[in-house]
């Protein structure tokens, strides 16, 4: 695994979702009280920009259809929805390894 910089901790401001890449891999990047977040861009249902989604503790939601992954474990906390159809997510969210060195954010990206 080699860790990447991918920005600095002046570009993600605390409740705030923004977009990274690294090695090729787009990646959605936020912090949660203090903790910083890595995680695939791309929604794991149909591929929604997870940028655009709304934070839930440290959890992000979809907009599309309001499912919702942690962002620790990638885990799916709740499926997608259209109005009374209930849908499944394909698989959980992947997630980074995230660590700071000085005012840089670096992700771990796997080999
Ligand atoms: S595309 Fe994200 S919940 Fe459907």
């Amino acid at each position: 695994m080699e860790y990447v910089r991918v920005a600095g901790v002046a570009a993600v401001a605390a409740g705030k979702i923004v977009p990274a890449e690294a090695k090729g891999h787009k990646l959605m990047l936020t912090r949660v009280d203090g903790q910083y977040y890595a995680a695939q861009r791309k929604c794991p249902h149909l591929g929604f920009n997870l940028c655009r989604g709304s934070l839930d503790g440290a959890a992000v939601v979809c907009p599309l259809h309001k499912a919702k992954f942690d962002l620790t474990s990638g885990a799916i906390e709740r499926d997608p929805k259209l109005l009374f159809i209930n849908m499944k997510a394909k698989h959980g969210l992947t997630v980074y390894p995230v660590r700071l060195e000085g005012d840089d954010i670096l992700v771990g990206i796997p080999d």
